[in-house]
């Protein structure tokens, strides 16, 4: 087995100027998504399509790629890896079951447009299953009212929203096209890539079910273009479960949308081998970094802000003292 190692650098990914093309086995990110999430500064916009024509010139022919999105705004993200030159191959789900629903009371704001005044109708009180210092008990800590709409207008809208209840964050696969004229054996043989790692990303059978298929594989079934963060015991639990990330697992972390590593792990193992170089150009804490120096990848990351940089580095170092000798 080769040294595993890691390269990461605090400045803007753009032109990967560092890197030489067909160099790169692999690339999983997490980019900005363009929502602004939590006011940060370095979410306002999605990346410019530069970047994945970066990307595309490192990666080797053939090579895959994993990127995060919003569900908003995927569809320009994809259009944008597309234009690059990147092959759309499949887009997974990584569902969950406590997002908020970003809506308000339309009907009480019918009822101000109008000048008429709701009808008061209680206090706000904390309930179970609310995170501590979430809308609810913040409402209910200051005593606020909760009101009822009642002119005939807002009645008609009487909870109508603005959003259904988000449950899933897509993942987009991609795929750098093979070399002209090479068949996908022939790619392989010639630059390592073309093909995905689904023997090291298989889901294991559940103790005493059924093996499935005329000629089960016995690590488990392939693993499935969803991925849930809890079991929810409806006949579908046979997807790979990881939970979402505990904010203060690591105190020093402070990214506001760090990934688990579990979920990194399965993702890059899924788009590479053992002993090839996978590429984060917008690495924040390291998240991915962290998952290939586990998994036996070596890694190369970029990070624009300084602070996330460290938090990255810091991160990378101790899983290089835990799991490469
Ligand atoms: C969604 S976060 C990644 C979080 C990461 N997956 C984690 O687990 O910590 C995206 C990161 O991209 C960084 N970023 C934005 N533009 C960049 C650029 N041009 N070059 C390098 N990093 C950039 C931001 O500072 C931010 O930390």
């Amino acid at each position: 087995m080769q040294n595993i190692d890691y390269w990461i650098y605090n400045q803007s990914s753009y032109g990967l100027a560092e890197l030489a093309d067909n160099s790169i086995s692999a690339l999983v990110t997490d980019p900005p998504y363009g929502i602004s999430f939590q006011n940060s500064y370095w979410d306002r916009d999605l990346p410019d399509k530069q970047i994945w024509t970066d990307s595309l010139r490192v990666l080797k022919s053939g090579g895959f790629g994993l990127v995060f999105s919003s569900i908003r705004l995927m569809h320009r993200l994809m259009v944008s890896l597309e234009d690059s030159g990147f092959l759309i191959k499949d887009v997974l789900f990584w569902a969950y079951l406590n997002g908020m629903p970003k809506s308000r009371d339309i009907a009480l704001d019918i009822d101000k447009e109008l000048g008429v005044e709701s009808k008061v109708v209680g206090q706000y009180t904390y309930v179970q299953g609310y995170k501590k210092g979430g809308a609810e008990d913040y409402y209910a800590k200051e005593g606020k009212n909760k009101h009822e709409p009642t002119s005939k207008t807002a009645l008609k809208y009487k909870g109508a929203g603005l959003g259904i209840k988000p449950a899933y964050e897509p993942i987009i696969l991609i795929q750098k096209p093979l070399e002209k004229g090479l068949t996908v054996a022939k790619n392989i043989i010639k630059h390592q890539v073309g093909a995905l790692n689904l023997e090291e990303t298989r889901i294991p059978y559940e103790e005493g079910e059924g093996k499935v298929g005329h000629n089960p594989h016995p690590k488990g079934r392939v693993t499935a273009n969803i991925l849930r963060t809890e079991e929810l015991n409806d006949g579908y639990d046979k997807f790979f479960l990881v939970p979402k990330v505990r904010q203060h697992a690591e105190d020093f972390n402070i990214h506001p949308t760090k990934k688990p590593t579990h979920l990194m792990s399965h993702l890059v193992k899924l788009v590479s081998f053992e002993g090839q170089t996978v590429l984060d150009p917008f690495m924040g804490s390291g998240s991915t970094g962290v998952a290939c120096i586990e998994n036996n990848r070596q890694f190369i990351g970029y990070e624009l802000d300084k602070t996330y940089f460290d938090i990255a580095q810091k991160r990378l170092e101790i899983a290089k003292h835990q799991f490469v000798c």
